[in-house]
Formats: structure tokens, sequence, C-alpha cells
């Protein structure tokens, strides 16, 4: 696929201030923002399973509890084990928030905890369109029945949205990502290993949308959540509606089963499921958006309602020993 000109996401060119109290600022900002549809956590850190290690902004913008960064060959890592920070790696070009964002975490919640690995570059030339690399360790024993999700570590796409959705012609994803068992990123997802785990989580991008602007950016507020998974480990982490399935649509060769139905918080919630795991995806997802525009009703978006907000993560339930989400490709394109 061609990543073209004219693009929404590449209107963003100014680059973000970095460090003291803007850093700190931002990190709040984007802490409530990308925190989703759940409730707000505290922004302190330190009452969690992994409280961070102190503040001190660095230069991937974050600051936080972030540890410090460690620094060779033009790249950095820096790894934030924080319940929630918003983490805008200074760039050039597009701007992605990327926070740890476990909301589920509570004091009753056992296990080794989550932290999310960023690498950054030093010098901010991020090819055109391309997010930071990062991943994601983490172990969380299995919460309460009617809590079973922790969090949701995830990176958002900045300051493009909300637009109209017949705004919007296309999606364009060049995704590739890995899950494996143990601390370090792994090449291919070994599902049975996985399964001997018992790992029980999603991987998926997760928008919302509504008829208010403002209300499509607030993921508490929005009507709509609208899912697009890339796998389902298990059927602990199934999604509501499971088992009616509503609509088939095949895209790049992969077949994707819409299911639908509504949260805790009375928002519709419409979830496009992959039949099997789908490590590498390349291609316009919006046909799974338009599709929902064309079914008629209250339950579905219509096609002048907004796109609020886009996600990128994996939606972590439980395991019984440590794992390693990998996110080594995210490329997004959104096109008017
Ligand atoms: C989103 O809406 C909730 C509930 O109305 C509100 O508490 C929260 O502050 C809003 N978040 C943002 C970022 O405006
Ligand atoms: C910026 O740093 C990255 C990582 O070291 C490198 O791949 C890229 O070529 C550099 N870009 C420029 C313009 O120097
Ligand atoms: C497991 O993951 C957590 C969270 O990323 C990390 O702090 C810990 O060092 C990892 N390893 C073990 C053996 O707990
Ligand atoms: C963070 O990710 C980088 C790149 O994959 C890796 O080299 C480094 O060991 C990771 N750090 C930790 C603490 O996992
Ligand atoms: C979609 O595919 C599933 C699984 O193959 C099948 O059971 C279902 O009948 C199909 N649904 C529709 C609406 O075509």
């Amino acid at each position: 696929m061609v990543f073209g000109v004219g693009l929404l996401v590449n209107a963003i060119l100014i680059a973000i201030p970095v460090g003291g109290s803007v850093g700190a600022l931002m990190g709040l900002d984007a802490h409530r923002a990308a925190t989703g549809q759940k409730p707000l956590f505290t922004g302190d850190n330190d009452d969690g399973i992994n409280p961070g290690n102190g503040k001190g902004d660095d230069s991937t913008g974050g600051g936080g509890g972030g540890h410090p960064p460690i620094t060779n060959n033009g790249l950095q890592h820096t790894l934030y084990c924080d319940l929630s920070w918003g983490i805008t790696p200074p760039s050039e070009t597009e701007q992605y928030t990327l926070n740890p964002n476990q909301w589920g975490v509570t004091s009753d919640s056992t296990g080794n905890g989550l932290c999310m690995n960023v690498t950054t570059f030093v010098n901010q030339t991020y090819p055109a369109q391309t997010a930071p690399e990062f991943s994601v360790t983490w172990q969380y024993d299995h919460g309460p029945e009617t809590m079973p999700v922790h969090g949701y570590p995830n990176i958002r796409v900045d300051d493009v949205l909300p637009k109209e959705m017949d705004k919007i012609s296309e999606l364009n994803l060049d995704l590739h990502w890995t899950y494996g068992v143990g601390d370090k990123t792994a090449v291919s997802t070994d599902v049975q290993a996985l399964e001997k785990e018992n790992l029980a989580t999603n991987v998926a991008i997760d928008m919302f949308l509504d008829t208010d602007a403002n209300k499509a950016e607030n993921g508490t507020q929005a009507k709509f959540e609208v899912m697009v998974w890339f796998w389902m480990s298990n059927v602990e982490a199934q999604p509501h509606g499971w088992g009616h399935p509503v609509l088939n649509r095949t895209l790049e060769g992969t077949k994707f089963t819409l299911y639908t139905g509504e949260n805790d918080n009375g928002q519709k919630v419409l979830s496009w499921v992959p039949g099997s795991i789908v490590e590498r995806f390349t291609g316009d997802i919006y046909p799974l958006i338009t599709d929902l525009y064309n079914l008629e009703g209250d339950n579905y978006p219509a096609k002048n309602d907004y796109l609020g907000s886009l996600s990128f993560g994996t939606e972590v339930y439980s395991v019984d020993s440590n794992v390693t989400f990998w996110a080594e490709q995210y490329k997004i394109d959104i096109k008017s």
C-alpha cells in the first residue's frame, strides 16, 4: 500500500514543547483523554502494584514515572510502569500519545504488574505516519468477574480527530505485532504456548463515535465504541454480543465478524473480530466503519457522526506468567 500525500495525520507539523511543567501538564491532559471510557485513575502513580520511580522529565516528553531512559545508536528506551501516564514522544511530524492505562487495577489486584517500554528516536525524525515502537510486559491474576480487565495499554493518534465519518475516505493501516511468553519481545506469536499460560487478552483498535464532536472525543460520553480486533486469545476475553454474529466482511483476505452489545456505561459496543490471529495487517479498514452506517437504526452510527478517538493496544485481563506484547510496526494514515 502507498502512504501518499494529503494526509490528515500529516497536518500536525508542530513540535510539542517538552520538559518541565509542560510535560507534566500534557501528561495529565493526555492521561484524561487516553484513559478512555473508564473511570479516571488518580494521576499520582503511587498506589499501584508497580509504583513508578518518582518524577523527572526526560526527552521522551512523558516524564512521570518513566525509569531513566537508556540510549544507544540514536534510540532511546524508556520504561513506564505507571498505572496511567500520557507519554507524548517529541516528533517533528505526527503526534501520538502512549499510555500504560491500567484503569482496572485496584488495591485488591494481584500479579507482577505491567510496564510499557517505549522506543523513541533521539533525532525525532520518524518516517511519516509512523508511531514509536513499544512493548508491554505484564502479568495479572484473575480479577473479579464483574471487573476482569486490568487495563488497555495503548497508543492514540492525536490532533487529527474528531472528524465527520463521511469526510474520511480511507483508514490505512500497516501493522505488525506479536505476543510472547516472558519479558522479551517474540519474533512471532506462539498461540499454544500462550494458551498454556491461560492468557486472556485481545489486540484491538478502539474508536469512539458520537453525533456530538466533543462527546466523540470522550470515551465515557461517546454513544458508540467501535473496535477492530486482531486477536481474541480465548473466550474469557470475548466481545459484547459474542455468539450472535451480525455481519461478516472480508478485508485483505481476513474475515471479520461484527458483534454488538452494550457495556455497563450504556454505550453501544460494536466489535469486528477475526476468526483467527492476525499478526500482520496492511490495508484499509474504513469499510468496517462504512458498513456500520449502512445498517439502519439507533443501534448504529450515522455517516455524519464524528470519529473522535482512535487507539491501538491490548486489553489486559489475566495470565499465569509474564507475557510481552510488541507493537513492532504501527503506521496509520487517515485520509480525507
Ligand atoms: C469525559 O466525560 C466525563 C463524564 O462526563 C468527565 O468526567 C471527564 O472529565 C471528561 N473527560 C474529558 C477529557 O473531558
Ligand atoms: C534518526 O534516527 C534513526 C534511529 O537511529 C535513524 O534510523 C534515522 O536515519 C535518523 N534520521 C535522520 C534524518 O538522521
Ligand atoms: C514481569 O513483568 C513486570 C511488569 O512489566 C516486571 O516488573 C517484572 O520484572 C517481570 N518479571 C518478573 C519475573 O516478574
Ligand atoms: C525495551 O525495548 C528494547 C527494544 O526492544 C529492548 O532492547 C530493551 O531490552 C527493553 N527494555 C526492557 C527493560 O525490557
Ligand atoms: C458469518 O460467518 C460466521 C462464521 O463463519 C457464520 O457462522 C455466520 O453465519 C456468518 N454470518 C452472516 C450474517 O453471514
